[in-house]
């Protein structure tokens, strides 16, 4: 089998005498989509930033295609292809879509409509990104970025991404603010950057999310892999308790959404 893309090797990572991470040994294929899941403060968002550039591990080590590298800093890591998209997308509400696009592409990297901003290549650039993506709604590139819908801007957000040349894509949470119908758009679109070959690793605390793109799965519990296992070896009921620590969360979630599907959507009030 090739090397990994991404690989973390027994990765620690503490803030002063806090320690966060614990660890963390993981591997990030071509073509594959890892699925990180937690509960809130599990060490998700740090993990990430340590693939990011943002944080340095305080020991173990990263391994890019086999290698040991390191990431002094978010350039870094995106000049080495791993680009992250945080939740919302990343974007500029003001700014326009070929705008959006390019922003971040200095001239020097040889990109031509920043040489002196062609508006019309821009925008027929990003446009056509994007469609190739299938989101078809989108032929405007001077529609302004916050006019697009929360999974219009996450699918603009992984265009961009996968459009300059990113092998490895993070996406924070992408869909934890999105309604059923841009969140199944959102995974989509995370299933052909897979089939792309990208590598993508995706955040979320929703398990029927992870479970419609995921082809491998980490459990973090309190900066720990609690679990690590690969698609089907795991029922939802076995993941959605995992997360929650091992407490028996699924019948609870069962027992709410019965509860939603006799009252009209509505969830049970809070208990006093
Ligand atoms: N810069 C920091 N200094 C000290 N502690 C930190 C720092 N960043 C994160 N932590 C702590 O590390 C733990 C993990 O945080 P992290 O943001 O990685 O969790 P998460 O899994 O992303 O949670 P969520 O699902 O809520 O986004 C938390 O207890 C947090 O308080
Ligand atoms: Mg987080």
């Amino acid at each position: 089998m090739t090397a990994p893309i991404l690989e973390l090797r027994g990765v620690n990572k503490s803030f002063g005498p806090i320690d966060v991470l614990f660890d963390i040994s993981l591997t990030v294929r071509a073509g594959e989509v890892l699925c990180l899941l937690g509960d809130n403060g599990a060490g998700k968002s740090t993990l990430i930033k340590i693939l990011s550039g943002v944080y340095q591990p305080t020991s173990g080590q990263i391994l890019m295609d086999g290698q040991p590298t390191s990431f002094p800093n978010p350039r870094a890591a995106s000049d080495k292809g791993i680009a992250t998209v945080h939740q919302f997308g990343g974007t500029f509400p003001l700014m326009s879509i070929g705008r959006s696009f390019f922003v971040g592409v200095e001239p020097a990297r040889g990109w031509g409509p920043f040489k002196r901003y062609d508006r019309k290549t821009a925008n027929a650039v990003a446009v056509k990104a994007v469609r190739d993506f299938g989101i078809t709604r989108i032929d405007d590139g001077d529609r302004l970025v916050g006019g697009l819908s929360g999974g219009e801007r996450q699918s603009l957000a992984i265009a961009r991404a996968v459009h300059f040349g990113a092998r490895v894509l993070i996406l924070d949470e992408p869909t934890a603010a999105l309604g059923v119908k841009q969140a199944t758009h959102v995974l989509r679109i995370v299933n052909e950057a897979k089939r792309r070959g990208l590598a993508v690793v995706f955040i979320t605390h929703q398990v029927m999310h992870a479970m419609a793109v995921g082809d491998h799965f980490a459990v973090l519990i309190r900066g720990a892999v609690a679990a690590d296992f690969k698609k089907g070896e795991k029922t939802r009921e076995e993941i959605t308790d995992l997360m929650a620590g091992g407490a028996s969360m699924s019948s609870l979630e069962a027992e709410i959404e019965g509860y939603m599907a006799s009252h009209g959507g509505h969830p049970p009030p809070p208990a006093h």
